[in-house]
């Protein structure tokens, strides 16, 4: 089952038409706004766009509460604007993934409304219900601190039932296979009407084992080939992209050994050991999470990122790990979130220094896998730590000086754009970037451009170099007897490093494709660089002899 491996090097581009561009002038995004703003993202240089949730919802967890699953929220436009707006994605080369919310449904949904209200329901079983509170109720909560419970008692049915997440998102019975075939009818609607794919929430909650008997959930890893299965024979080039918060020997049951289950898997594992080497200047266990998670089915594929619109998940740290992050990034109880994250966005982490976010940006988009980022991040947008819980870094995007920051003809939009101060949008705002050739929105482009120009990092073997220094990151990629290397200063401080490439490297140049310059082997076939204080520099391995030699011609 091999097709066209698009997602191997897209550029995806992740944001909510709610709070993206509003064009009716309701305060709320829409559709037709973020269909007038594809020329923006076209010329970003964006492969793709992830919506996260639009259909019909409460929206009380930013629309991961659907209670349609085959509609548009009407405070988004109708299904009419989305096909038009997949289809002029289409037309600028841009494919849409769409955020597949199965795991729960709302609770307005019709089907829980009806399986709550009547024991005889054809949807009853379409939920988890259970007579007594089970004993591990108060256990497995994933908002601890908000999040009470994992089973709520219900008046109209008399039964508790079963919520992974919020009370007021009931679990669906995901063995049941009537959920089942719904699950794939939905899948199938919205590739027919022009989606490249989906991100799928919550993965492993959806394929464990659920009940009240259920101690120890086991994960059904079978539908997930059954979800991939049903997909690509729909649309061949159509991919499935996980969220799984997993550990590393968790990889291949989510893979497939044969790659026959998720395309892509986002790289928790490598996100927040890249959080560590940014707060303390140390890459070793970024380099191990690297390697930790470099064997992967060949078509398989890891989604990279740096902040999503959750909190950044340091769970998998070490205390002391955990600690550091925190206090160079997070420091104020303020700035943190479920006992274990923090909720800001990234550019005021790294309190706006360029440097620093050139460093990070450049860093995931040259690690193994696909870069994903998120609206804002290309001009360095910042939060509102005011707001609740994970609201703070969903702030509508920043267009222009005009009031509401040009979002928005409503004075009162869905939510507060970010004013004043370095980030307010009257300092931070895309229509000033893009008359700036220095911008970070400038940058990004180029960055782009240029992640684009080397798909060795997307397609070819990961080798990380040794440099000496724990500060100094060197990836090595090699494909089709080309390579690219990639060479990162997490230091504070110039440093110079000197290093072997690890190829039969004699004569072997490396041409800097950022800036001016380039570096020939030493006698001792070694190369040394000097590098400023979070310097970052992309090389191809080259030099005409060299290449030659190299391809035997
Ligand atoms: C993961 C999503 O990323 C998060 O925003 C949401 O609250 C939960 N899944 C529940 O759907």
């Amino acid at each position: 089952m091999i097709n066209d491996l698009w997602y191997k090097n897209a550029v995806v581009y992740c944001l909510s038409v709610e709070t993206f561009m509003d064009a009716n002038g309701d305060g709320v995004g829409d559709f037709q706004g973020l269909q007038r703003r594809l020329d923006y993202l076209a010329g970003l240089g964006v492969t793709a766009i992830w919506l996260m949730p639009f259909q019909t919802s409460p929206d009380r967890d930013d629309g991961y509460d659907v209670s349609d699953y085959y509609n548009v929220n009407p405070r988004y436009g109708t299904l009419g604007d989305f096909v038009e707006f997949t289809h002029g994605a289409k037309q600028r080369g841009i494919r849409v993934l769409i955020d597949l919310v199965v795991n729960h449904t709302s609770d307005e949904h019709p089907w829980f409304q009806d399986a709550r209200s009547n024991p005889d329901s054809r949807y009853r079983d379409w939920y988890l219900w259970s007579d007594k509170k089970p004993a591990n109720a108060d256990e497995g909560m994933v908002f601890p601190g908000v999040q009470k419970s994992t089973w709520t008692y219900d008046e109209k049915a008399k039964q508790y039932y079963f919520h992974r997440f919020y009370d007021f998102q009931p679990d669906l019975n995901t063995a049941n296979p009537h959920v089942q075939a719904e699950l794939l009818k939905i899948m199938g609607f919205w590739i027919q009407l022009g989606v490249a794919g989906f991100r799928m929430d919550a993965v492993p909650f959806v394929i464990a084992e659920k009940g009240a008997e259920v101690t120890k959930p086991k994960e059904q890893y079978d539908m997930l080939r059954m979800f991939r299965e049903f997909l690509q024979w729909r649309l061949g080039d159509s991919i499935i992209l996980a969220e799984a918060n997993v550990v590393p020997k968790e990889n291949l049951n989510y893979f497939g050994e044969d790659g026959e289950r998720m395309q892509m898997m986002f790289n928790f594992h490598v996100n927040q050991a890249l959080f560590y080497a940014l707060a303390s200047a140390d890459g070793r266990p970024l380099t191990k999470a690297i390697t930790d998670t470099m064997s992967r089915p060949q078509t398989a594929q890891w989604g990279m990122f740096l902040r999503n619109h959750d909190e950044l998940d340091l769970g998998r740290l070490s205390e002391k790990q955990r600690q550091t992050v925190f206090s160079e990034f997070g420091p104020d109880k303020s700035m943190q979130l479920y006992d274990r994250g923090i909720r800001r966005r990234l550019a005021p982490m790294l309190k706006g220094d360029r440097r620093r976010l050139e460093l990070a940006y450049s860093l995931m988009f040259s690690l193994p896998g696909t870069p994903v980022i998120r609206y804002g991040d290309e001009i360095g947008m910042g939060d509102d730590l005011s707001l609740p819980e994970r609201n703070c870094a969903r702030t509508p995007m920043q267009w222009s000086t005009e009031p509401q920051g040009g979002f928005s003809k409503n004075e009162k939009p869905v939510l507060p754009v970010i004013s004043g101060g370095a980030f307010g949008f009257e300092h931070t705002n895309v229509a000033q970037q893009r008359r700036d050739p220095n911008s970070m929105l400038n940058w990004m482009e180029r960055l782009i451009r240029m992640r684009k120009e080397a798909p060795e990092i997307g397609w070819g073997d990961c080798v990380p170099l040794d440099t000496g220094d724990k500060g100094v990151l060197a990836l090595r990629y090699d494909w089709r007897e080309n390579s690219v290397l990639v060479v990162h200063n997490l230091n504070p401080t110039p440093v110079e490093v000197e290093f072997d490439v690890g190829l039969d490297d004699d004569g072997a140049t490396l041409i800097d494709i950022v800036d001016d310059g380039s570096s020939q082997a030493q006698k001792n076939g070694k190369h040394k660089l000097l590098l400023d204080a979070y310097a970052y520099r992309w090389f191809r391995v080259g030099g005409l002899d060299y290449l030659l030699k190299r391809r035997e011609i």
